[in-house]
């Protein structure tokens, strides 16, 4: 008789927003008994109804009870700042979970949670993702990891079943920096190519003919593509919200002036945001004024 495989330690994944819900499926799909947490219940249970191996659970003190690594994948800093001050106590120091901090909440807010983690004794990862939802589901995103590599280590089986590389940039708060210039890039590609196709509008080319120029080729970024056809389409379900994206811009921005044409592009997304369509995709700079004049 063959003996069954031992379960792997429980996952808290505490956040079930968009990218939370979508983690704790892929981890709950790839094996690990996940126990999701959310500040509103009701979405932790609908994220949880129907996906393999992910349990919905009310208490945050039940959802890190014996967990081997405990993912945060909240809106911002502060919302995991808020949350953190009540599950440190229950960690139980150096031999409790890693704490992997995926929220994107900038080097500062990053500085601060590690220190928070250093304060409680707990293993802290700063870890946020590049990729959304979408290749959440999938197993490919890419993590961004700046921590002790022996913690990364610690982490591993849970990084590498939704991420398809780990990149270990340093070891404090370098993670959350260059999370920021990963969006501010993908961010602006999004509004110039907002611009391009209003530009071929203007010009009376088929905005179509564009995309099959750039298909494919050099020019062809598969993210911008999938942006534009949203576009093309009107329609603009969120895999990363305008107001997320609109966050982290400011986070960059750290008070002052964005460089070049990146302030211009947040100015946009804040038009979007006031204009009360905020958690629409990203893509929504599409209709912002600036691309239509
Ligand atoms: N979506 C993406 O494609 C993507 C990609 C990379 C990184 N990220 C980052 O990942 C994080 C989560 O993104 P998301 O798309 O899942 O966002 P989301 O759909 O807006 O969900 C936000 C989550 O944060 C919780 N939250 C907000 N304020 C809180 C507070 N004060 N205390 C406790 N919980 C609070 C919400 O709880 P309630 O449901 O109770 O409001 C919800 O679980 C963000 O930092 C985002 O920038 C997202």
């Amino acid at each position: 008789m063959s003996e069954a495989a031992p379960s792997p330690a429980p996952v808290a994944v505490l956040g079930a927003g968009l990218l939370g819900a979508a983690m704790a499926a892929r981890l709950g799909e790839q094996g690990h008994d996940v126990r999701l947490w959310n500040r509103s219940p009701e979405r932790a249970a609908q994220a949880a109804d129907g996906a393999d191996g992910v349990r919905a659970v009310a208490d945050l003190a039940e959802a890190v009870d014996g967990a081997a690594v405990v993912l945060t994948v909240l809106r911002d800093g502060d919302a995991v700042a808020d949350v953190a001050v009540r599950f440190l106590p229950l960690l139980g120091g150096g031999d409790g979970p890693v704490w992997v901090q995926a929220s994107t909440v900038g080097p500062r807010a990053a500085g601060e949670l590690r220190a928070q983690a250093d304060a409680a004794g707990a293993a802290f990862l700063d870890a946020p993702v590049s990729g959304s939802t979408d290749p959440a589901r999938r197993g490919a995103l890419t993590w961004l990891v700046a921590g002790d590599a022996a913690v990364l280590d610690r982490a591993r089986p849970v990084l590498d079943d939704l991420g398809q590389r780990v990149q270990h940039v340093g070891g404090a708060e370098e993670a959350s920096a260059l999370k920021l210039v990963v969006n501010a890039w993908m961010t602006g590609a999004t509004a110039v190519m907002a611009d391009a196709l209003a530009l071929a509008e203007r010009l009376g080319t088929d905005p179509g003919a564009l995309r099959e120029v750039l298909d494919g080729g050099p020019l062809g970024m598969p993210y911008a593509l999938g942006k534009a056809a949203m576009m093309t389409s009107g329609e603009y379900p969120a895999g990363f919200p305008a107001e997320l994206a609109l966050k982290d811009l400011d986070l960059a921005a750290d008070g002052g002036a964005l460089p070049g044409a990146l302030e211009p592009v947040r100015e946009r997304l804040r038009a979007v945001a006031d204009g009360g369509r905020g958690r629409e995709d990203v893509a929504v700079l599409a209709e912002a004024p600036a691309a239509q004049e």
